[in-house]
């Protein structure tokens, strides 16, 4: 294999503004290390196709993806047009399971030159991955209403925590873990007050523990987490956690670091037996949506993790360049964010299009040897 096919799916909102500064990266550094990518355009898994059909995607869209390696992926939802369960369980959420994408890989870091919201941090002091479980947990659509308009309505929301989804997503951490520097887990838990499938999740860290005895475990209840990713960030290297509970934590460790506009993500299918899915954490932004200020660096960072992903595919004959792609946008990424342009959320007054154009310069130009 020598090349690989991406659908590119811009969503709504700011999906749509940063969606073409992420490819303007990812063919300057394609162009730069050779590599084939080939595009597929996707115009659904929109709200202006749910207005225009009634779903979000076509019944055929297994069929439209089918020779997909993988889904570069902008942002869902507008809730002012269609609710917001309905757009992401018809979109977003259907990827992740049906591709059974079951890591969500989140980075956390403070950079150089990004202003940070906590006190006294330097680049160095906010540096960890939020492994997020991504196919069950808190994210079900099982219950239902009984005595629906009268005061003794009640409403109840299941959560599935199964003993492959359990196990897989602990297994991915510890090893992460276990490959690097620190080799630290943080297990995010409440088994205080969620009294089935936390004391279940912490049995399974243990069981799981004991294959890592190199990897130091650190266990947590997810409130005092919260506050110390605030107050002694420096703490974590690998954080594992369940689907709502990581999904809580890859919002608040990227505003510990300055914004959510810089983070990035990789929806994985480790196994690669379907498409793995690569996009900002952040969502649509319609409340800037249209300004043309929204800051691409997420988009452009997930772009980034898809080379990396995809150059560590054993079926490919060398993934070295796909590797080194990665790590040349990375630096660009780095160097702009230290005294490029910055958009608001950052402090700066440039456009989404100035940080993009930015970056892509610095991938054609950047010294590599
Ligand atoms: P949001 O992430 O869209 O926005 C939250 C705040 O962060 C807003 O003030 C926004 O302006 C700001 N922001 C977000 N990304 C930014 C960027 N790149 N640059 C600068 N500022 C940025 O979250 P929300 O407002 O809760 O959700 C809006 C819509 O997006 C909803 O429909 C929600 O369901 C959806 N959503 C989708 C995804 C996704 O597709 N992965 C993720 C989160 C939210
Ligand atoms: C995210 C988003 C999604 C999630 C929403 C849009 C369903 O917030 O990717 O973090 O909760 O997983
Ligand atoms: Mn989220």
């Amino acid at each position: 294999k020598t090349s690989f096919r991406i659908a590119v799916i811009p969503g709504d909102g700011i999906g749509k503004e940063v969606m073409p500064e992420g490819l303007r990266v990812l063919e300057a550094a394609a162009e730069r290390f050779s590599l084939t990518l080939e595009y597929q355009t996707i115009d659904w898994a929109s709200c202006d196709y749910y207005e225009q059909t009634g779903s979000m995607m076509p019944a055929d869209w297994r069929e439209q993806l089918a020779g997909c390696d993988a889904l570069y992926f902008g942002a869902v939802g507008w809730p002012a047009k269609v609710p917001d369960h309905v757009s992401l369980w018809g979109s977003l959420l259907k990827f992740r399971r049906e591709f059974d994408q079951y890591i969500n890989l989140r980075p956390v870091r403070l950079f150089e030159g990004v202003p940070c919201p906590l006190a006294n941090r330097k680049p160095g002091d906010i540096d960890f991955l939020v492994v997020r479980e991504n196919t069950e947990g808190e994210y079900t659509s099982l219950g239902g209403r009984m005595f629906e308009g009268t005061e003794r309505e009640v409403v109840i929301q299941e959560s599935v925590f199964s003993r492959i989804g359990t196990d897989r997503v602990l297994r991915y951490a510890f090893e992460l873990a276990a490959g690097r520097a620190r080799k630290h887990l943080t297990v995010a838990t409440k088994s205080n007050g969620i009294a089935v499938s936390m004391p279940y999740w912490d049995e399974r860290a243990e069981e799981m523990a004991r294959h890592y005895p190199g990897v130091a475990t650190d266990r947590q209840h997810i409130d005092i987490l919260t506050a110390r990713f605030v107050l002694q960030p420096t703490r974590f290297d690998v954080v594992v956690a369940s689907n709502l509970f990581g999904d809580i934590l890859s919002d608040l460790g990227p505003a510990c670091a300055g914004t959510i506009g810089l983070a990035p993500s990789a929806n994985l299918d480790p196994e690669r037996r379907f498409p793995s899915l690569f996009e900002p954490v952040h969502g649509s932004a319609p409340d800037i949506y249209g300004k043309g200020i929204a800051n691409p660096v997420a988009m452009i960072w997930s772009g980034a993790l898809m080379l990396d992903f995809l150059g560590r595919d054993p079926a490919l004959a060398d993934g070295t360049p796909w590797l080194r792609a990665h790590d040349l946008i990375l630096r660009a990424i780095e160097i702009v964010l230290a005294d490029g342009p910055r958009t608001p959320d950052l402090g700066g007054d440039a456009k989404t299009e100035d940080v993009g154009r930015a970056i892509a310069r610095l991938v054609r130009t950047l010294d590599i040897d």
